[in-house]
């Protein structure tokens, strides 16, 4: 989407680090493909890429390269065009920038990332950019009161004159608390200048991308820094706790963001979005849910405790009662206007329910249509089935849609009464407003209106002797 803003910025590149370890998550997975919200930290990373509207990003990868170049590949990024650059060994930030170097377009802009670096702010992002220009180099930068391990923004008076790395420092430079994030923006051509002259002579014997701030002050390039104050979007993510602590951050600000929007949240500090959630006017989600994929809760939708919902659409003024469990997966699951579902429901893919549908404790339901009114209430299964408006399917009956080979249907007509614990072999068709008996095994379809019952007759024997114990 050609916006005014982006045909009349300067082309921007974003280079993203992703080739570190990561030793201190403890884990046979990349430390970038762990996830946040349900999303890989890297496909944090990639998005704010999208939403610069980026000419181009190039993924630095080196630990785990394989399986994180197709962990992108499968991520969506709308409008994004991605490469990857290999970096063996990793040699330092400034060696794996370098390895960025050959797919860089010329001119414009490089805005270098962390992979594991997920909330900082597009705002964040295109103020440092604002602030480059397409002339300066420009540093995100932040005062910690503890910089204990981070670079120090060294300046003279106002000016930057360098980062100085921990380990290099001095022990009035480890006394600075403005410490750089990790994330720059250069203008291209510079950078390739500066990543040619680098060198690793320091205490880590790397190639420190963060050299190219004294190489630019001899080059007489203006260095501006960008000095926020919300620490979480330049933390990174080294060990499980502190992914951890980073989840909370963003469950947080997503919950607040409902909240502004008129969403009742019964406490936002128990309750986890892992995708999209789309909520209309009041909306009231009480503690424990967590929410997957995308799913969209119309008006006066209510959530009761601990409910687990992904990919699904829930109609206004919908119930959804405590500890149930809807995962629509790929064909998604659509609960109807005022249906009451719950509590320990579950909706499997392809669940269709009409409005005024009623789904009690222990009922399944999974590829099948319910029509407005219909109703099953508890300790049941539909599986395959067609279901008209008003049927009353009673407690215990299941849908035998599996002959151990193939799926086949089941239809339930209008005003069908099907009894407790009946057992309907599919393929099969119940006419409408026809009654089953409880504990019927249907074999054949039913007639219109007819009562069905297919069960032994009872038997009662006169007078019956009850075994006795032998002496
Ligand atoms: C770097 C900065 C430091 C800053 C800190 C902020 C340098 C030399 N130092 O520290 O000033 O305060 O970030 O967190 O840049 N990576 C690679 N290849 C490598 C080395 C690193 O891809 O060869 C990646 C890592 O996976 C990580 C990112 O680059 O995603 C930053 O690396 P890390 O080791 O955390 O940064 P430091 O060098 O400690
Ligand atoms: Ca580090």
């Amino acid at each position: 989407m050609a916006t005014d803003s982006s045909s009349t910025a300067p082309r921007l590149n974003v280079v993203i680090m992703a080739a570190g370890k990561g030793t201190r998550m403890k884990s046979a997975r990349p430390k970038v493909l762990h996830r946040l919200g349900g999303r890989a930290l890297l496909g944090h990373v990639l998005d704010r890429a999208v939403q610069l509207s980026a000419d181009q990003a190039i993924v630095v990868t080196g630990h785990g390269a394989d399986q994180v170049e197709a962990a992108v590949q499968a991520l969506a990024l709308p409008g994004l065009q991605s490469v990857f650059a290999r970096q063996e060994p990793q040699l330092g930030t400034g060696h794996a920038v370098q390895q960025a170097l050959p797919h860089l377009q010329e001119g414009g802009v490089t805005l270098v990332l962390s992979g594991d670096v997920p909330l900082t702010e597009a705002a964040t992002l295109k103020t440092l950019l604002a602030a480059c220009a397409g002339t300066r180099l420009a540093l995100l930068t932040l005062d910690m009161a503890d910089p204990t391990g981070y670079g120090r923004i060294v300046r003279q008076g106002d000016e930057v004159r360098a980062i100085v790395e921990h380990k290099d420092a001095s022990d009035e430079q480890r006394k600075m608390t403005e410490i750089y994030s990790g994330i720059m923006a250069v203008p291209t051509n510079l950078l390739r200048g500066w990543l040619a002259r680098l060198d690793n002579r320091n205490a880590q014997q790397e190639y420190y991308l963060t050299d190219v701030v004294k190489l630019a002050v001899a080059d007489g390039v203006a260095v501006v820094a960008h000095r926020i104050a919300d620490a979480a979007q330049v933390a990174g993510v080294n060990s499980p706790v502190q992914l951890a602590e980073l989840e909370r951050v963003y469950q947080g600000r997503r919950a607040l963001a409902l909240m502004e929007q008129g969403v009742r949240l019964a406490d936002p500090a128990r309750f986890d979005v892992r995708g999209e959630l789309v909520c209309g006017p009041d909306v009231e989600i009480d503690v424990g849910c967590v929410f997957e994929g995308r799913v969209e809760l119309g008006a006066g939708v209510r959530i009761g405790a601990h409910c687990v919902v992904a990919n699904a659409r829930i109609a206004a003024g919908a119930v959804i009662h405590p500890f149930t469990h809807i995962d629509g997966e790929a064909l998604g699951v659509e609960v109807g206007e005022g249906a009451l579902i719950g509590p320990f429901a579950r909706l499997r893919p392809g669940a269709q329910l009409a409005a005024e549908v009623h789904i009690g404790n222990f009922v399944e339901v999974k590829n099948s249509t319910l029509a407005r009114g219909a109703k099953a209430n508890h300790l049941a299964y539909l599986g395959d089935a067609t279901v008209g408006e008003r049927v009353n399917y009673g407690a215990g009956s299941i849908t035998a849609n599996y002959d151990g080979a193939n799926k086949h249907r089941t239809v339930i007509e209008a005003d069908v009464h099907v009894g407790s614990n009946c057992v309907l072999v599919a393929p099969i068709t119940l006419g409408a407003g026809g009654t089953v008996g409880g504990g019927s095994t249907i074999t054949k379809d039913t007639p219109p209106g007819a009562l069905s019952v297919a069960r032994g007759k009872q038997l009662s024997v006169a007078n019956w002797q009850r075994p006795v114990k032998k002496k």
